[in-house]
């Protein structure tokens, strides 16, 4: 059995009431998991816990076999420039520059080469000329999407990644990620609203009543 990418351990947290409390969870190299619940039932919170942009109030999370509660800065830097990738619902591209500068200074700052197959697969191959402004939304988003993946992390968090994208793009896309965690042994965390985008990964969990379990 290889060692699972995050394994998460009674983790709670609270901002004004109590969000969630006890959550368990673990994700193995390959596989996909889509994160379903209402809005405002903490699933962002919960993905920013588990891929270090927040630390929960209680409960342990191990990513990539550090556990994040004794990680220094410079290694938690590293963990974020080499391993993980973080898609969320609204890209952070450089505007003034073009699809193309926008993925290069990912894989420059992770040392890793422009994977052309990524963006051939994501439709945008002949848009790396044009300045991201002048890129339609769906376009933008899938420049970002490239710009992760061509730093090969070895996890992907992805907050509603197609939730501003039409049902054509949206499948598209989800096409991309889940090959590319079947093609690299990644795993995917995503969190969605959509039924048939959750139905596509290997399972689904769903956060309610303060708590996280899987559907069966
Ligand atoms: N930094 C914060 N400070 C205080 N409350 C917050 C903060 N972030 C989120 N919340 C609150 O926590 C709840 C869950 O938010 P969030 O995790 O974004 O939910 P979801 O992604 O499921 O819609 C919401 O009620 C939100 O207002
Ligand atoms: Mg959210």
């Amino acid at each position: 059995m290889s060692q699972p990418l995050l394994e998460a351990a009674n983790v709670s947290h609270s901002f004004d009431t109590l969000l969630f409390s006890d959550v368990n969870f673990t994700l193995s190299p390959s596989q996909s998991t889509a994160i379903v619940g209402r809005s405002g039932s903490g699933k962002s919170t919960l993905l920013h816990i588990f891929s270090t942009f927040m630390k929960p109030d209680e409960g342990k999370v191990i990513l990539l076999g550090h556990d994040l509660d004794i990680l220094d800065d410079e290694e938690v830097e590293s963990l974020r420039r080499y391993d993980i990738g973080i898609i969320f619902q609204f890209h952070y591209l450089f505007k003034g520059m073009s699809a193309l500068e926008n993925i290069s200074v990912a894989t420059m700052l992770s040392g890793e080469q422009i994977d052309h197959t990524i963006l051939k697969k994501l439709e945008i191959d002949h848009l790396m000329g044009h300045k991201t402004s002048e890129l339609s939304g769906g376009e933008q988003q899938r420049v970002s999407i490239a710009r992760v993946l061509s730093k090969k992390p070895r996890i992907i968090f992805a907050d509603e990644p197609t939730g501003n994208l039409d049902k054509e793009t949206a499948e598209l896309v989800m096409n991309v990620l889940l090959n590319y965690t079947k093609e690299t042994g990644a795993g995917l965390l995503l969190v969605t609203h959509d039924e048939s985008i959750a139905s596509r990964c290997d399972s689904t969990c769903k956060l309610a009543d303060k708590m996280l379990k899987e559907e069966v």
